[in-house]
């Protein structure tokens, strides 16, 4: 079916649509309702239904003969190793560290997080925890003490499963000293702690509250999948909202299992047997839906890597991985993109690996800016898709669908809306904007199967972030254009969050840290143009008046304020003192204005300024620190 036809239907009758391709998945009951209406606007996808994520993902490929294919590849240029398990090494691992989780108390609902490296014991534990239809919270690893602090007060786990270690280029960062502050700060106190050794530090453990993971599965029971209902929570994420209390997006089992196995094939075009690899980490959502879930339920081989695009140790890694598995669909940030072409501008390290296996790079996370795209395009000679989409969505808004029919690709837009997505540019009172205006980007309810519910324990603040502003519509809280064809353009957001190498930060956290120093007033952090990373937060203090301390040592402790309570993935290096930040006459601190001045693009003086001269001494501080860059 073509790829019209196929979005066509999915309008018109999402109810016949998504149940068809809920034949695809193994149920233990069928559903009573696909699409449940009753508590409109909050939809609910095949309520009723039985199934288990972890019998999808694993053993239903042990049962259908898949047994001795490989699941899982983990590189890991890092530590200089690999190893791979097949679905049957996968299924053993997962029963038996189920059992261990069985054995220490956790069931059905409770929480787990997962504090973890990108390394198998990551995976294992997630599809353990959706084996007996506990809760997983994955927290990256970048993170500090305090944002998981705040992530164990959320969702209350029972236990947490961590790493002693990860290891970033040129340092080991020690996970087990950050938990155990973490676990001191935070009013909830798990029951315990499951930790895995690794050789590069090992953590002293605290008795009576952690195990050693060996120790831990040695002396119990596999376990078997158990049914959950379609609508119980497969896992909670966390993102950044405006404000420092991170969101807890929740993923549903039955809708996340079905929308999933639905985009590996039609999205992605991978067949069952293929190799899959997201270059990610299992920290985000992108971890998540395509290191994790969607290759397995889809019985594709996936690989989960532990470096990073450049230096591990060189801008070829990507290419001796694909063409050491036989990778088909590679998947990453345009952040790596540009990273790998600012050390290998003309491509020598991919003409020394035979890339033939390649069919596509899907690059998501950040818009893909059109340099990036065409080199990565004359590079790797195949198709560079963006597609667009969010930790809430848990896959694509808009993608070229590759699988139902390769559409003509626009640099700089990630195509069309997918099929069970209804997309409008609108103004502020919702009323369409013209075809090519720029405009809030909402989605028709229902949204697809797969997307979020609900907020965790914040159903209100579901409604008031997601559907309080344009009735029957869900804000994406990013703004863009649709053209005469469809495609839409995705270009900034429309709330403070900026975007960091790919990861989602909040600038209001970031102030909120800032705030905390003794000597900080008032500040403003924004999102200023970086040719790595896409944006970088760059402060604006003020100081309390009579304070006379030397302006640098003040601002490199605010650098480091910010990477003890958000963690280093903030990448908050940039900061400058001012000595009045540029409001409107109501008090609104003019954020947009001062990043146009910083990022150099035009700007007219705001009507409701209160004093436009501090426009003028906003400018001479970025200048000292070298802004805008030339
Ligand atoms: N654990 C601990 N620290 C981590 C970490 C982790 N899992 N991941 C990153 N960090 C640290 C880094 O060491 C770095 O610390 P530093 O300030 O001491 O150097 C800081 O957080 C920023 O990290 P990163 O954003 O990775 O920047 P980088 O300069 O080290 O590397 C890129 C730049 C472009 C190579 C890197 O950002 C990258 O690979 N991006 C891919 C993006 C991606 O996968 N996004 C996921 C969404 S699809
Ligand atoms: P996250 O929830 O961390 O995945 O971040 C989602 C946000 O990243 C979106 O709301 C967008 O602002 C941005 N984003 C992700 N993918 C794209 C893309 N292909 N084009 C433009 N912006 C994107």
């Amino acid at each position: 079916m073509k790829f019209d036809e196929t979005y066509d239907r999915a309008c018109k009758d999402p109810e016949g649509f998504w149940a068809e391709a809920a034949e695809n998945v193994h149920w233990y009951r069928k559903w009573d309702r696909v699409l449940d209406n009753s508590d409109a606007p909050f939809y609910r996808w095949f309520t009723g239904g039985q199934t288990n994520v972890c019998y999808n993902a694993v053993d239903i490929h042990v049962a259908n003969g898949r047994g001795d294919q490989t699941a899982i590849i983990h590189e890991s240029p890092v530590t200089n190793s690999q190893q791979t398990l097949t679905y049957r090494e996968l299924r053993q691992r997962v029963s038996r560290f189920a059992g261990m989780l069985k054995a220490n108390g956790v069931g059905y609902g409770d929480r787990v997080i997962v504090y973890m490296p990108m390394i198998p014991e990551a995976v294992i534990s997630m599809l353990a925890c959706a084996r007996i239809g506990a809760v997983h919270s994955v927290v990256f690893g970048g993170f500090a003490a305090n944002e998981l602090a705040v992530r164990i007060d959320d969702c209350q786990p029972k236990m947490i499963v961590a790493s002693s270690c990860g290891i970033e280029p040129g340092r080991v960062v020690e996970y087990k000293p950050l938990l155990d502050s973490a676990i001191e700060m935070a009013a909830h106190k798990p029951d315990a702690c499951i930790i895995f050794q690794r050789s590069q530090a090992e953590a002293s453990m605290i008795d009576g509250r952690d195990i050693d993971w060996v120790d831990a599965i040695s002396q119990v029971d596999d376990v078997d999948c158990v049914p959950v209902l379609a609508t119980d929570p497969l896992y909670i994420l966390y993102t950044s909202g405006t404000t420092g209390q991170p969101k807890g997006v929740v993923r549903d089992t039955g809708g996340g299992i079905v929308a999933l196995k639905w985009t590996m094939k039609n999205i992605y075009d991978m067949n069952p047997g293929e190799v899959y690899w997201a270059a990610s980490d299992v920290g985000w959502v992108v971890g998540h839906s395509y290191i994790v879930y969607a290759p397995l339920f889809n019985g594709n081989t996936t690989i989960v890597f532990e470096g990073k695009p450049v230096g591990t140790p060189d801008p070829g890694v990507f290419w001796r991985i694909v063409s050491d598995y036989r990778v088909k669909v590679l998947f990453t940030a345009p952040t790596a993109f540009r990273a790998i072409k600012r050390e290998d501008p003309n491509g020598e390290y991919v003409g020394k690996y035979d890339m033939s296996s390649l069919r596509y790079l899907f690059l998501a996370g950040e818009r893909t800016d059109p340099d990036t795209l065409i080199w990565a395009r004359q590079q790797l000679n195949v198709p560079v898709i963006d597609h667009w989409w969010q930790t809430e969505t848990g896959s694509a808004i808009c993608s070229n669908c590759v699988g139902i029919e390769q559409l003509p690709i626009k640099d700089g837009s990630p195509t069309r809306p997918v099929p069970g997505w209804q997309l409008r540019a609108v103004d502020d009172d919702g009323h369409p904007v013209e075809t090519g205006e720029i405009g809030a980007l909402v989605a028709r309810l229902p949204l697809p199967p797969g997307t979020f519910p609900t907020l965790w324990n914040a159903k209100e603040r579901f409604f008031e972030s997601y559907l309080g502003h344009f009735p029957d519509h869900y804000e994406s809280g990013d703004a863009g254009y649709i053209d005469e064809d469809g495609y839409v353009f995705v270009m900034s957001r429309t709330d403070d969050v900026i975007n960091v190498a790919g990861h989602r930060l909040s600038t209001g956290a970031i102030e909120e840290v800032l705030a905390s120093h003794p000597d900080v007033a008032e500040c403003a952090v924004l999102g200023v143009n970086d040719a790595l990373k896409g944006e970088l937060p760059l402060g604006c203090l003020v100081l309390n008046s009579g304070v006379e301390r030397d302006v640098s040592e003040i601002i490199s402790e605010t650098v480091q304020l910010v990477r003890s309570n958000i963690g280093p993935v903030a990448a908050f290096k940039l900061a400058v003192v001012v000595d009045r930040l540029p409001k409107t006459r109501s008090g609104k601190i003019l954020r947009a204005t001062m990043k146009k001045i910083a990022d150099n693009t035009p700007w007219r003086m705001p009507a409701t300024i209160d004093d436009p001269a501090i426009l003028d001494e906003i400018t001479a501080a970025f200048a000292s620190i070298g802004y805008p860059k030339s």
